[in-house]
C-alpha cells in the first residue's frame, strides 16, 4: 500500500499562484541561489508533464526566449507563447531533428525532472535509472551548447555517483542541491551540472 502523503504548503502555495505542480518551487529555489537561466535563453525541459517547470522557465527567458518541453504524457497546452510542448519519450524521440528545428546552436540549459517508475525491485529501478540517464547524456552530449548547464533530478540509486562522475567528465563543475520545496522523506537530489566543456 502507498503511503499517505498531505498536502504541504508548496502545493497549496502552487495552487494559489497557478502553478501546475509544486515543483515550480524546487526550480525558483535552484535559480534564485544559481542563477544558471537568463533572460532569452533556449531551454530543453526533459520530463516536463504537468508543466510547472515550463511555467517558470517562460517567465525567466521571456519573450527572446524559448522553452521546448517533452514528456511521455500528453501535456495541457499552456498559453505561454514562447512554450513549445511534445509528447515523446525522451529514449526515442529524434534529437537531432528537435536540435536543428528549435536551437541550432545548442540549447542554453537543460533541465530533467524525470522519475522513473520506480517499482521497488532494486535491480529493475537500478535498470530503469540507469536507461533513463544513457538517454539523457544522449541528448546532453547533442544538443546542449559548450558552456550550457544541466539541472537533472537524480536519486540515491546504486548509480548515483556514477552518474555524478559521468557528468563531472562533461562539465566544469558538478553540485548537488535539495531544494527546501522537495520532501525530505524524497531520495531525489539534484545535480547541478555547470559549463558543458
Ligand atoms: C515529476 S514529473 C515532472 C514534473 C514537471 N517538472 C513539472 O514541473 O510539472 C516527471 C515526469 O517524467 C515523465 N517521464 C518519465 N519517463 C519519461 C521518459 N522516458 N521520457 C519522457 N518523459 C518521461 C513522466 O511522464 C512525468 O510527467
Amino acid at each position: 500500500m502507498s503511503k499517505f502523503i498531505p498536502k504541504d504548503k508548496y502545493f497549496h502555495r502552487a495552487k494559489r499562484n497557478g502553478y501546475r505542480a509544486r515543483s515550480a518551487y524546487k526550480l525558483k529555489e535552484i535559480q534564485e541561489k544559481l542563477k544558471l537561466i537568463r533572460k532569452g535563453d533556449k531551454i530543453l525541459d526533459l520530463g516536463c508533464a504537468p508543466g510547472s517547470f515550463l511555467q517558470v522557465l517562460s517567465e525567466i527567458v521571456g519573450a527572446e526566449g524559448v522553452v521546448i518541453g517533452i514528456d511521455i504524457l500528453p501535456i495541457v497546452r499552456l498559453p505561454q507563447k514562447n512554450v513549445v510542448a511534445i509528447q515523446g519519450d525522451i529514449r526515442e524521440i529524434d534529437i537531432e531533428e528537435l536540435h536543428i528545428l528549435y536551437a541550432p546552436g545548442g540549447f542554453d540549459v537543460i533541465t530533467c525532472d524525470i522519475s522513473p517508475n520506480l517499482s521497488g525491485i532494486r535491480e529493475v529501478d537500478n535498470r530503469n535509472v540507469g536507461e533513463l540517464f544513457v538517454a539523457v547524456e544522449n541528448v546532453v552530449e547533442k544538443t546542449l551548447k559548450v558552456g550550457g548547464h544541466l539541472i537533472l533530478k537524480a536519486f540515491f540509486s546504486d548509480d548515483f555517483k556514477i552518474i555524478k562522475s559521468k557528468l563531472a567528465n562533461l562539465f566544469r563543475t558538478v553540485s548537488t542541491f535539495k531544494p527546501v520545496a522537495s520532501r525530505s522523506a524524497s531520495s531525489e537530489i539534484y545535480l547541478v551540472a555547470v559549463e558543458k566543456t
